[in-house]
């Protein structure tokens, strides 16, 4: 069964090697577990967005849990859903380059990014609009 999860958390201690490491094992790990993704990093907050099998995407995000790089984890969605909205990424990354701060603003309530205080509707429409028009790293 194919399920999308969306959790976010807020940076702990992150070193400048860190996001890149991140980035790397979750390709290398997510490309064998079948899942799929990406990884936002605004105003020191990371929303992350995992799509899969629902064992693995659970497996994996207890996992994720497990790491002292970040705090305060909490789902905001999760769905059966019929396709994969990152079907040609392992994990992409997304961060607050100038050029998505517009998108990244959009959809925030407030002055700044929170997306804890984001409905699952905003939460899948600023996905669909990330895939559509954004400047990717990684
Ligand atoms: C915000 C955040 C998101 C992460 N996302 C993933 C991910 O999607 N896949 C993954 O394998 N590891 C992810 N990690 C890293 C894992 O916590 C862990 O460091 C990594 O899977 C270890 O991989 P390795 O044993 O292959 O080195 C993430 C870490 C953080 C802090």
């Amino acid at each position: 069964m194919l399920i999308r999860l969306t959790y976010a958390s807020r940076a702990r201690n992150l070193g400048p090697m860190d996001v890149k490491d991140i980035l790397e094992s979750s390709k290398r790990n997510n490309q064998a577990l079948g899942v799929t993704g990406a990884l936002c990093l605004s105003n020191g907050i990371f929303l992350q967005c995992l799509e899969g099998d629902r064992a693995v995407v659970n497996a994996l995000y207890h996992r994720i849990l497990l790491d002292p790089r970040h705090q305060d984890p909490a789902i905001l969605d999760f769905d059966e859903v019929t396709h994969r909205q990152f079907s040609a990424w392992s994990m992409g990354l997304v961060s607050a380059v100038a050029d998505n701060q517009s998108l990244f603003l959009k959809y925030a309530s407030g002055p700044e990014f929170d997306p804890y205080q984001m409905r699952p509707v905003a939460l899948r429409a600023f996905f669909n609009e990330l895939i559509q028009n954004t400047r990717w790293i990684g």
